[in-house]
Parts: structure tokens; C-alpha cells; sequence
């Protein structure tokens, strides 16, 4: 198994079971949060919007019984001076700190429950605004043989002001303290458990659409403190890939793994934009089983990508076109179906025609008149009625093709 700059797709749990004892030096994991929540999520170029669910049937125990499996698999391919960084908030926090002190064997394990404090518009009253997220490091050794670089924080105006542009320090002389002063320019103090970095605002150029995506200023502050260049950092809750981003740029090497192939295919390009290369994705679903069982969004996105075309934006897809091939435009509407029929076809052709309306009118404007109406329809299979109905709408000026998910993957040579 690949233990260095390489992303898996599917379920952590499987891949981490894979991985040798002790090969890992630093993880950063930001499950879902037993949350019940459901995200819209904006891919590719904005306009598409797609639903993320962070919900959870089955209640506490369920989840930290899943949690559970995962956190005994971190710990045991920790290195002995490896660290783990758990990203919660208030939803499961306390349930989740009482498991990690199982996990972790011995409560010296743990070293801080950090609070990330940002600002957030909160429109729920009778109650002070939720405004933090909860950060449990552990380390896998009790004793201070792990790495920790020491991480400081400017001292503030005010107290810079009160103590006339020194700081007070205190010093053990012969185990008694005493208080000196360090110069202005020295006056860092060690940074402590709470940290105020602001959530990606709309607007920010940091933010790609992932609704639970955190900020790079705070996963430097994890892999700086809690491992050097050269050393292993895993995030197998990765997401769009923001701790895998900072790796690269900090120099260390990464793993990332997560259950969806769109954002294993994001975080490949952003990693990439970080300045790495060869980048593998290993896992990507395959099989006929592997496909089916992909939500439909996710089906879509791997019938459009292994295909090489673009995914339709939202308002297109309410006439029933999935996306397009690269060059030619021609629209492609997906069925993670067996066996689609004469209505499905029948609906397509309707969308085919409008979409050709808008085509010839945008051609007649450029002055270009004459363009081919071609579609495509990909499913598991078609039956005999859907061949028929092609054949129909060929007389009509309509090429429709039928193309089976096989066909997709000999055609355009499929690779996990
Ligand atoms: C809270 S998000 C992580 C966001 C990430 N920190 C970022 O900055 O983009 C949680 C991620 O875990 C993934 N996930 C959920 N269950 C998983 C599993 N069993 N194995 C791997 N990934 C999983 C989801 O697909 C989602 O991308």
C-alpha cells in the first residue's frame, strides 16, 4: 500500500485497516458531525448545487460506536510520538472526549481541547450564540517525547502599552521564580488553547463551495506544531483537501482519504495547485456494484468525469440535462437505472429540442445557421422499446445514443 502523497477513495475505515502499525506522524479528522444536518454544497463553477448530509440515524451510541472503530485505527498507526487532532463542536464533543480517553488508554494522553472561536450571525435566541468548535489533540505517547513545536502569539497592544515595550517573563533561578523583562521585539507569548481564526466568509478567495470546509490558517497552526518537514500527515476525513493543501506547501507528505469521489477528485486539483505532482487517486469506484451504490450526484459526476465532459449547471438541469461532452456540447443525461425505457428516452428528446432551440437561436445571432441535435442517454441498460424510440427521433432530425455504463468504460478507458 501507498503511504505517501496519494488520496483513497471509499470508506476510511477499510483503508486505515490496511495501513501498517506506527507509519503516521500527525492526524487532523473533521468527521461528520452528528449533526442532522443537510448542506447544499456548490461544485465545480458555483452554479450547481447539490445536497451534503452530516445526519445520523441511530442516535449517540450508534455514532460513537462508528466513531469509535475509526479513533482505534488512527491511534494504532500513530507513531509512538504521533499526535491526533479531532475536530467537533457541541453536538458530540463530551461524548466523543470520553471515548478518545478510552482509545488513548491513559488520560496523559490527552494535551489540550482547543477552542476555535470565530464570529458567526446566530438568529436563535434565548440563548448565547454557538460561535466555537471544539479541537481534542491527543498525543499516543504520555510522556513529552512527541513532537511539538512551540507555537507563540504577538503579545497584545494594550499589554505591550502597560509594560512600556517590555514584557514581564518569569525566570527560575535555583527553583525560585523571579520576575524580568524581555524587549519589545522578543515579547511573544506561548499561544494558548483558544483561537480566534475567522470561518471563510462568502466572499473569501480561500472558499470552493465545500460547506464544512475549514481554514488553512488553522490547519498551519496543527501541522506546524505537531509535525516537521518530511514527516506523514493524514486527514482521512478529507473533504476538498484543505489539510493536504497546507501539507505540501509546509513540506511534509500526506494522505488523504474520503467516501466521496467528487471530493477526492477536488482535492487531487488542489493539491496539485499546492505544487504537487503524479498525484494518485486509488479506489475510485469501478464495478457495477461500486456504481450503484454512489449517491446519484455522485454517479453523475463519475459518468461526466471518466467521460470528460462538464457537469450541467442547476438551472439546466431542471430541463433534464445531466451535463456535456467537452467539445461538442452535445448533452448528457445519466440513469443509474437498468433497463431505462421509452419514457425516459421520450423525456430526453424534449429536452433535447429545447436545448436546440436555445443553440440554433444563439447560431442565427453568430450568423452560423446549421448545427447537429445530438444527446447522449448512459444507464446500466436499455430495453428493446428504448432502441425503438431512437430510431424514431433519428427521422426527426434528433441522434440520440444509447450508451451502457460498460460502454462508458471501454469507450473512454476508465482507470481507477
Ligand atoms: C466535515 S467534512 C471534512 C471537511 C474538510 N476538513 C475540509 O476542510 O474540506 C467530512 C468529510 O468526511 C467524509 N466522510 C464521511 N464519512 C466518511 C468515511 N466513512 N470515510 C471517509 N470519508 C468520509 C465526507 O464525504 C466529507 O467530505
Amino acid at each position: 500500500m501507498k503511504l505517501r502523497n496519494v488520496i483513497y477513495c471509499g470508506d476510511n475505515l477499510d483503508w486505515m485497516r490496511k495501513m501498517p502499525d506506527d507509519c503516521v506522524d500527525l492526524i487532523y479528522a473533521d468527521p461528520p458531525f452528528f449533526s442532522n444536518r443537510h448542506y447544499e454544497v456548490i461544485w465545480n463553477d458555483g452554479a450547481e448545487i447539490r445536497s451534503f448530509e452530516d445526519g445520523w440515524s441511530g442516535g449517540i451510541n450508534h455514532y460513537i460506536e462508528w466513531m469509535w472503530l475509526r479513533c482505534f485505527e488512527m491511534h494504532r498507526i500513530l507513531k509512538p510520538a504521533g499526535s491526533l487532532y479531532l475536530h467537533c463542536d457541541w453536538h458530540a464533543s463530551h461524548y466523543l472526549k470520553v471515548m478518545l480517553d478510552e482509545v488513548f488508554a491513559k488520560q496523559k494522553c490527552f494535551r489540550n481541547e482547543i477552542v476555535w472561536c470565530y464570529r458567526k450571525w446566530s438568529t436563535r435566541g434565548g440563548q448565547f450564540a454557538r460561535n466555537h468548535d471544539v479541537i481534542l489533540f491527543y498525543t499516543k505517547n504520555t510522556d513529552s517525547r512527541h513532537t511539538f513545536n512551540a507555537l507563540y502569539t504577538d503579545v497584545s497592544a494594550g499589554t505591550m502599552r502597560r509594560w512600556k515595550g517590555r514584557k514581564q517573563v518569569a525566570q527560575f533561578e535555583a527553583g525560585v521564580r523571579k520576575a524580568a523583562y524581555e524587549p519589545r521585539e522578543q515579547a511573544r507569548t506561548p499561544m494558548p488553547d483558544w483561537w480566534p481564526i475567522s470561518i471563510l466568509n462568502p466572499n473569501s478567495k480561500e472558499r470552493l463551495g465545500y460547506p464544512t470546509q475549514k481554514p488553512r490558517v488553522l490547519l498551519e497552526r496543527i501541522i506546524e506544531a505537531s509535525s516537521n518537514p518530511g514527516h506523514l500527515v493524514l486527514d482521512p476525513f478529507c473533504g476538498c483537501g484543505t489539510t493536504l493543501a497546507v501539507a505540501q506547501r509546509l513540506g511534509r507528505d500526506w494522505i488523504g482519504i474520503d467516501v466521496s469521489p467528487t471530493a477526492c477528485k477536488l482535492m487531487k486539483r488542489r493539491v496539485e495547485q499546492a505544487g504537487a505532482t503524479g498525484v494518485e487517486i486509488v479506489g475510485l469506484p469501478m464495478t457495477d456494484d461500486d456504481l450503484r451504490s454512489l449517491k446519484p450526484f455522485e454517479f453523475q459526476n463519475w459518468v461526466i468525469g471518466v467521460m470528460g465532459g462538464t457537469v450541467s449547471e442547476r438551472k439546466v438541469k431542471d430541463m433534464g440535462i445531466d451535463g456535456y461532452t467537452y467539445f461538442e456540447r452535445w448533452p448528457i443525461q445519466v440513469k443509474q437505472q437498468d433497463k431505462v425505457g421509452r419514457p425516459e428516452v421520450d423525456k430526453f428528446e424534449t429536452a433535447l429540442e429545447r436545448y436546440g432551440e436555445r443553440m440554433r437561436k444563439a447560431a442565427d445571432e453568430r450568423g452560423n445557421g446549421t448545427f447537429a441535435l445530438k444527446g447522449i442517454i448512459v444507464a446500466f441498460s436499455f430495453t428493446k422499446d428504448a432502441h425503438e424510440e431512437v430510431a424514431t427521433a433519428k427521422s426527426r432530425g434528433l441522434d440520440i445514443w444509447l450508451m451502457t455504463v460498460d460502454g462508458v468504460r471501454s469507450e473512454f478507458g476508465a482507470s481507477s
